[in-house]
C-alpha cells in the first residue's frame, strides 16, 4: 500500500488496484476512506475491536494516547478539572464553546428545572427486587423515559433534540439516587433547585427524614462536592469509547434518544469499560494485603488465568492516562479529609508501584487508568460499591448526549451496519429428524 498527500493506493498481489481518499482532521492521524473499497476490489476490511478503524468524524474530544493528551473541545482536561465545573464542561461538550456568565446561569437553571421525574416513573422502581443491581435499574429506567417523552419528540427539530439532551443530563442523578434508595428501602428524595448539581445528588442519595437541614453548608461537605465535580469532569467524555459508540450505533437507526442512551449504559456496565471501578475495589479486597501482590501480579501475567489487573491498561493511552494523574491527586485530598490511612489506598499505591516496575506491564505499556483510583475516592465519600459504575453513568451522560446531538445535526446520516467474514457452513440441505446422524 502506498500513500501520497491526499490518497492511498492499495495494490493486491493479483495486480488489482484501488485508490482511496485520505480523511484528515484538524489534529491526529489521518484515516483512509474505505467506503468504496468493496466496490473497487470486492473486499471488506477486517478489524475486530476497531483497532484501526475510525467510525465517524467528531469535533468534541481529542485524545493523543502516546503523549497522554485529552482535550474537550480543545481545552486540556487538566485546565478544566482545575478551573471549571461539571455543568460548565457539559455545556462546553454540548455546545462547542465555554459559556458566558449569563449562558451558564441559564443552562444551570434549565437543568434544575428538568431534574424531577414524572410521578408515574416512581412506580417503575417497585418492579425491581430490593437487591437488583443499580446498573440494571439505570438501564431500565433510562430506557423507560422513551415511553414518557415520545409522542411530542420531533427528531428533526434541533430544539426538540436539545431539550431531550437536557432532560437526560438533568434527570440522570435523580434516577441514580433513586436506584440507590430503592436498594436500601429508603423513601426517594425529591431534587432541590437551590443546590448545585453535585450537592443535589449527594442530598438525594443520603438525606434522611430525621436529618436537620440547617443550611446546605452545614450538611453537604464541600470537599465531597468538589471531588465529585472533578470526577464527573474527568469521566464526562472520551471520544468513541465502547458506550459512546453504542449510543451512536443505536442512534444511527433513528431510535428514541432515551433508548439509545440506555444502550450506552448497558455497554458501560462491563468490567472492561465503566464497570472497572467496581472491579478494582473487589480486586483490592481480594488481594487484601501488600504481601499478596506478587501472587496476583503473577496471575495477571498468566495467559491461562482469566484474572487481569483491573484499572490497568487502556486501548488508547500507552504512556499514561492524564485522568489518572488528576484522580490520584484528588484521592490524596479526599483521604486526608476522610480516612487518613485507608489500607486500601496504601494497597493500591503498592500495587501500582509493583506493577510499574514489572517487565510484563512495561513491555505491554499497561499503566493505571482513571478507574484505578476513582473507586477509592467514591468509597471514601461513602458511595456504595455497586453504585460506582452508576457514578460513571451520570458523568458520561454529558458525553453521550453531546455525541448524539452532533450526529443528529449532520446533514446526512447512514445506518451503522458493519459487514462480517462468514465462518459457518457452506450451503447444505435440510435433513428430516429421523434421518439425522
Ligand atoms: N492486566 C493484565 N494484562 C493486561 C491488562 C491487564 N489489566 N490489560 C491488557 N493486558 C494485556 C493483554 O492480556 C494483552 O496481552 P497479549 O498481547 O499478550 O495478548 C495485551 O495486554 C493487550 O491487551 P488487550 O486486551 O488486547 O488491549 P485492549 O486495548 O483490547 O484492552 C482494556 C484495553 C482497557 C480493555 C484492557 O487493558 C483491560 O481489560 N484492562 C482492565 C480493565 C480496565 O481497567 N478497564 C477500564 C478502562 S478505563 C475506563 C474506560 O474508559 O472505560
Amino acid at each position: 500500500m502506498s500513500q501520497d498527500q491526499d490518497k492511498a493506493k492499495i495494490i493486491l498481489e493479483s495486480g488489482q488496484q484501488a485508490e482511496l481518499p485520505l480523511v484528515k482532521g484538524t489534529k491526529g492521524e489521518a484515516g483512509i476512506d474505505i467506503g468504496t473499497l468493496h466496490k473497487q476490489l470486492g473486499l471488506f476490511t477486517y478489524d475486530p475491536g476497531f483497532m484501526s478503524t475510525a467510525s465517524c468524524k467528531s469535533a468534541i474530544t481529542y485524545i493523543d494516547g502516546e503523549n497522554g493528551v485529552l482535550l474537550y473541545r480543545g481545552y486540556p482536561i487538566e485546565q478544566l478539572a482545575k478551573n471549571s465545573s461539571f455543568l460548565e464542561v457539559a455545556y462546553l461538550l454540548m455546545n462547542g464553546e465555554l459559556p458566558k456568565d449569563d449562558e451558564l446561569a441559564g443552562f444551570v437553571d434549565e437543568i434544575n428545572h428538568h431534574t424531577m421525574l414524572h410521578e408515574a416513573l416512581r412506580s417503575f422502581f417497585d418492579g425491581f427486587h430490593y437487591d437488583a443491581h443499580p446498573m440494571a435499574m439505570m438501564v431500565g429506567v433510562m430506557g423507560s423515559l422513551s415511553a414518557f417523552y415520545h409522542s411530542e419528540l420531533d427528531m428533526n427539530d434541533p430544539e426538540h433534540r436539545r431539550i431531550s439532551a437536557m432532560r437526560m443530563l438533568a434527570k440522570v442523578p435523580t434516577i441514580a439516587a433513586a436506584c440507590y434508595r430503592h436498594s436500601v428501602g429508603w423513601p426517594f428524595v425529591y431534587p432541590r433547585m437551590d443546590l448545585s448539581y453535585c450537592e443535589n445528588f449527594l442530598n438525594m442519595m443520603f438525606s434522611l427524614p430525621s436529618q436537620k437541614f440547617i443550611d446546605k453548608e452545614n450538611y453537604i461537605d464541600p470537599v465531597a462536592v468538589k471531588a465529585l465535580d472533578v470526577l464527573f469532569i474527568l469521566h464526562a467524555d472520551h471520544e468513541q469509547n465502547a458506550s459512546t459508540s453504542t449510543v451512536r450505533l443505536a442512534s444511527s437507526t433513528g431510535a428514541n434518544p432515551y433508548a439509545c442512551v440506555a444502550a450506552g449504559i448497558s455497554a458501560l456496565w462491563g468490567p472492561a469499560h465503566g464497570g472497572a471501578n467496581e472491579a478494582v475495589l473487589s480486586m483490592l479486597a481480594e488481594i487484601g494485603t501488600v504481601d499478596r501482590i506478587p501472587e496476583f501480579i503473577a496471575r495477571a501475567k498468566d495467559k491461562n488465568d482469566p484474572f487481569r489487573l483491573m484499572g490497568f491498561g487502556h486501548r488508547v493511552y500507552k504512556n499514561f492516562d492524564p485522568r489518572a494523574t488528576i484522580v490520584r491527586e484528588v484521592c490524596h485530598e479526599v483521604l486526608e479529609k476522610y480516612t487518613l490511612d485507608d489500607p486500601m489506598f496504601e494497597l493500591a499505591m503498592a500495587l501500582e508501584e509493583y506493577a510499574l516496575k514489572d517487565e510484563y506491564f512495561i513491555e505491554k505499556k499497561l499503566y493505571p487508568n482513571v478507574d484505578f483510583y476513582s473507586g477509592i475516592i467514591y468509597k471514601a465519600l461513602k458511595i456504595p460499591e455497586e453504585m460506582l459504575t452508576v457514578m460513571f453513568v451520570i458523568a458520561r451522560t454529558a458525553g453521550w448526549v453531546s455525541h448524539w446531538l452532533e450526529m443528529m445535526a449532520e446533514p446526512t446520516r447512514r445506518i451503522g451496519r458493519p459487514r462480517q467474514i462468514y465462518t459457518g457452513y457452506d450451503r447444505r440441505d435440510y435433513v428430516a429428524p429421523e434421518e439425522r446422524q
